[in-house]
């Protein structure tokens, strides 16, 4: 594949040219015959399927799927949550059991097998839908209702097995399978640790905090930890902010609390911390990466704050050259920063131990595009130890107090004037091309004369995928070139800025519409595996999320999976042996008002009322690898 990575645009292209060539693939001058694709490497090994509305799993011929764990289910030797009854009423009892069963609106996926030849997966639970959980809500969750969210929310850690089908189920009971909720306690480490914003009258010294929230998507290590995000930690905090004043009013209001979603969730209701005019400093304990180790059941989860303190969608990481590790971040809020950090000290492949700090020291940075294909990472702050050094360039609230750069992360990339994206999802390494994948999922709010080279489209509704290549193919390195393999939309949309160009080329109508890319997964090949979040009942496709492929080699793009109405698709994952593809299918049933409105109740089985989100595995009927 040598010639993908020399065949970066010219630099000399103007900006002007640079934009026509992107966005409409201008005659005799588009990146698909600027650049050379790789005709000899393998073709997708399925028919694409295109989107549809149905109430089923859509797969190409030749695959199956099965469920693997849904919302609910027994994690320890007990009963699993009794779904129709919480349907009509929740007691305590009920709140407890969800401390031990998988939690709702799965997110990541991360499949790992332990030293002991078991396989594990480990999965986030982004929030709850209490129209849909619960027939009587209201306006606001009773007291048990919003208990049970709680313990709804965090991470599931799970043992799997191949079971007899073809397909994997979980195994009950296992010593592996832990749950992390709402309320578990979590130690906070990094330049924040202790700091004064950190603390609260519950837990006065900034070091503890009882559970993780919003787990959105993740990365896992090298050392076999899982770096799970903490997404839209505001939508927990309500109360009114009229009587807070100075750095935590503003730090608040930069970060929308308190935020309108509390009311759904309730938690302020019942739980002071969550109610800023009680406790205004507790949200400044949320925001942060969380590492979780999944071999050790007793290790507390880790806040990584040197990672910063924004809407962390994913955290994957990269072993650089030199042995640092790179992590690369996005703040998925429209016109927020896409980030990295790379860590002082060096991955120890046979010292596991040796790692498991490794993220509390380093740079953290910010992207900044340039118009001519070019771009650069900002340094925000190094931390060494107990010390911080921030940016010379930054303003004087950042000097003084050297650890604001990592808790009040947004601020300090606004005054280093870096690029403002189309909310920016997963952003990863792929092992194959060498190079950083990001997909930012939309941005209707971007005006005409807002739009830059990164983010060229005005009222941006389909989002769009940018490739990120280091120099010298680097991790490590500050200085960038990128480029757009992927504008979303539907080949035979009438606008321009709706329909989907393909490495600066139109496509034809046998290319599947795709829009809102969000996770990302790469394959044994380097195809790019792109999940999506944002098409029912809206204005780009109103079909199903689905699940894409993307072969940057041969420049083909295919449909490989579709979900059912209201879900959206997290998590792809591989088995290490990639005959099986994992994948969330998240809050089935969304957009529906109540369960009286449901337009779909997957998946199914038994005589339950509610759809019930759920980790399904995918393989091929023949045994062969997925992406064959
Ligand atoms: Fe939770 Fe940005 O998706
Ligand atoms: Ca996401
Ligand atoms: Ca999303």
């Amino acid at each position: 594949m040598a010639e993908y990575f020399t065949d970066l645009l010219p630099r000399v292209l103007s900006r002007r040219t640079v934009l026509k060539t992107a966005l409409f693939g201008a005659a005799g001058l588009t990146l698909a015959t600027l650049t050379k694709g790789c005709a000899t490497a393998p073709a997708l090994g399925f028919p694409t399927i295109y989107p549809n509305t149905d109430d089923k799993i859509t797969l190409p011929e030749g695959f199956e799927h099965g469920v693997v764990i849904r919302w609910g289910d027994a994690l320890d030797g007990g009963e699993n949550l009794d779904w129709n009854r919480i349907h009509q009423t929740v007691t305590e009892a009920d709140v407890q059991r969800q401390q031990q069963c998988f939690g709702y609106n799965c997110d990541f996926v991360g499949y790992q097998t332990t030293p002991d030849g078991k396989h594990l997966l480990v999965v986030n639970h982004e929030y709850t839908n209490p129209e849909l959980m619960f027939q009587t809500v209201g306006d606001r969750p009773n007291q048990w209702q919003a208990a049970l969210q709680r313990e709804a929310h965090g991470l599931s850690i799970v043992e799997i097995a191949k079971n007899t089908k073809g397909g994997w189920q979980y195994v009950k009971g296992s010593p592996y399978n832990r749950r992390i909720t709402g309320s578990s306690l979590c130690e906070i480490s990094g330049p924040a640790k202790g700091h004064p914003l950190l603390k609260t009258a519950a837990e006065p010294t900034g070091t503890r905090v009882n559970g993780t929230l919003n787990n959105c998507s993740a990365g896992k290590t090298p050392w076999g930890t899982v770096l799970t995000c903490e997404e839209n930690f505001h939508t927990y905090f309500g109360g009114s902010d009229s009587n807070l004043t100075g750095m935590v009013k503003e730090l608040h209001k930069r970060y929308d609390i308190p935020n309108e979603r509390a009311d759904r969730y309730g938690f302020y209701l019942y739980e002071d911390r969550f109610n800023i005019e009680k406790e205004p400093q507790e949200a400044f304990r949320f925001g942060w990466v969380v590492e979780v180790d999944p071999l050790s059941p007793d290790r507390a989860p880790i806040k990584r704050t040197a990672l910063g303190r924004f809407r962390h969608e994913a955290a994957t990481t990269v072993i650089a050259p030199d042995g640092r590790v790179v992590v690369y971040m996005g703040d998925d809020e429209r016109f927020e920063y896409a980030y990295k950090f790379v860590t002082k000290g060096k991955y120890q492949a046979n010292d596991r131990a040796a790692n498991l700090n490794l993220l509390d020291e380093g740079e953290l940075y910010v992207a900044r595009f340039n118009d001519d294909l070019t771009g650069e990472w900002r340094a925000i702050a190094r931390v060494e130890g107990s010390t911080i050094t921030p940016n010379p360039n930054l303003p004087t609230a950042f000097q003084q107090d050297p650890a604001l750069c990592f808790i009040y992360t947004r601020a300090a990339a606004d005054a280093l004037g870096a690029t403002k994206m189309d909310r920016p999802e997963d952003f990863e390494w792929n092992p194959v091309t060498k190079s950083v994948w990001l997909a930012l999922t939309y941005n209707e709010k971007r005006k005409a004369q807002a739009t830059d080279g990164a983010n060229p489209r005005p009222e941006n509704v389909m989002g769009h995928v940018i490739e990120i290549i280091e120099q010298g193919n680097n991790p490590t390195a500050l200085q960038f070139q990128w480029r757009l393999p992927l504008l979303c939309g539907d080949p035979t949309a009438s606008e321009q800025n709706r329909q989907l160009v393909l490495y600066g080329a139109p496509t034809n109508g046998e290319v599947p519409p795709i829009s809102a890319p969000d996770n990302l997964t790469f394959d044994r090949a380097g195809n790019v595996w792109i999940a999506t979040d944002g098409n029912p009942g809206s204005e780009r496709l109103g079909k199903n999320d689905g699940v894409y492929v993307l072969n940057p080699f041969r420049r083909e793009l295919k449909m490989f999976l579709s979900g059912v109405p209201g879900c959206e698709i997290c998590g792809p994952e591989f088995s290490s042996d990639y005959q099986t593809f994992f994948c969330a299918i998240q809050h089935p049933g969304e957009g529906a008002k109540s369960t009286a409105d449901l337009p779909t109740r997957w998946p199914y089985g038994e005589e339950v009322v509610v759809p019930r989100p759920a980790v399904i595995a995918v393989w091929r009927r023949d045994g062969r690898e997925v992406s064959a």
